[in-house]
């Protein structure tokens, strides 16, 4: 299994691989391996293709150079249904492994218990755990329709301390929420940070939006970039001019 990185700036990049074909994924890993920190597989990939869609694009990108997997499949159910979901996906060895915060905390230990204890059944470390507190695409008035009268930015700040509480590694957060959750949960708390763009890139649907130089100042330990990178002419290059901006 291919363990996380930081000691080179392109250790930090993240690349989000958003496609539901296989062979689209696996090309842009092996074009990518060595220039980003790791891949990321999300909802869109596992539901079409399943752990082996995973193993075939994590073995292709590892070919090369070794590739952190981030499995993003945001689980959100009762404690024993999200262990036995980990327990299925350890075999995969991700790097990263991430649940909902508002699953609550008996549910994020339960994730974490059963990560450990896999692990060292498989003989592999044990992923990092991150938790999603509010999802970006969520704003005080969608919190309010759901009964949940706390302003987003609270609401973060909670969820991200009771991820620390359960004793996960940290949590993935918008850029604009980095200091804030480095001021309350230290600096060993791993912040995961997607929404960056490279100066001057197209924005797509992404509003409030870093830097990766920006992002990384403020406190981040690793950025999800997709399609700055994805959907360069040449993601390679792409790759390492993000690098390059970290590093200046
Ligand atoms: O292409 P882009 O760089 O916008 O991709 C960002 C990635 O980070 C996508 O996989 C997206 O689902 C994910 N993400 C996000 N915003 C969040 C959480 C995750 O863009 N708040």
């Amino acid at each position: 299994m291919a363990i996380l990185s930081k000691t080179k700036p392109h250790d930090r990049i993240l690349v989000a691989l958003d496609t539901p074909d296989v062979d689209r994924a696996v090309a842009l890993s092996q074009a990518l391996a060595g220039q980003v920190g790791g891949i990321k597989l999300g909802l869109e990939f596992f539901n079409a293709n399943g752990p082996q869609g995973v193993r075939d694009v994590a073995q292709a990108a590892s070919e090369s150079a070794p590739t952190p997997l981030f499995l993003d499949l945001k689980f959100h159910d009762i404690p024993n249904t999200v262990a036995g979901a980990v327990r299925s996906v350890m075999p995969l060895a991700p790097a990263i492994l991430n649940v909902h915060a508002s699953g609550g905390s008996t549910m994020m230990a339960a994730a974490l218990d059963t990560a450990t204890t896999e692990a060292a059944r498989l003989g592999i470390v044990r992923p990092m755990l991150i938790a999603v507190t509010v999802l970006t695409s969520l704003d005080d008035g969608d919190l309010a329709a759901v009964g949940q009268a706390t302003p987003a930015r609270d609401q973060v700040l909670r969820l991200a301390a009771l991820t620390q509480k359960a004793g996960l590694d940290g949590v993935v957060c918008s850029s604009q929420e980095i200091a804030a959750i480095r001021a309350e949960c230290g600096p060993d708390f791993k912040l995961i940070v997607p929404g960056i763009r490279p100066a001057g890139a197209a924005l797509g649907d992404q509003k409030r939006v870093m830097t990766p130089k920006q992002a990384i100042a403020q406190g981040a330990d690793y950025l999800v970039i997709g399609r700055p990178i994805t959907g360069a002419d040449d993601p390679a290059a792409a790759a390492a001019a993000i690098a390059a901006e970290v590093d200046a």
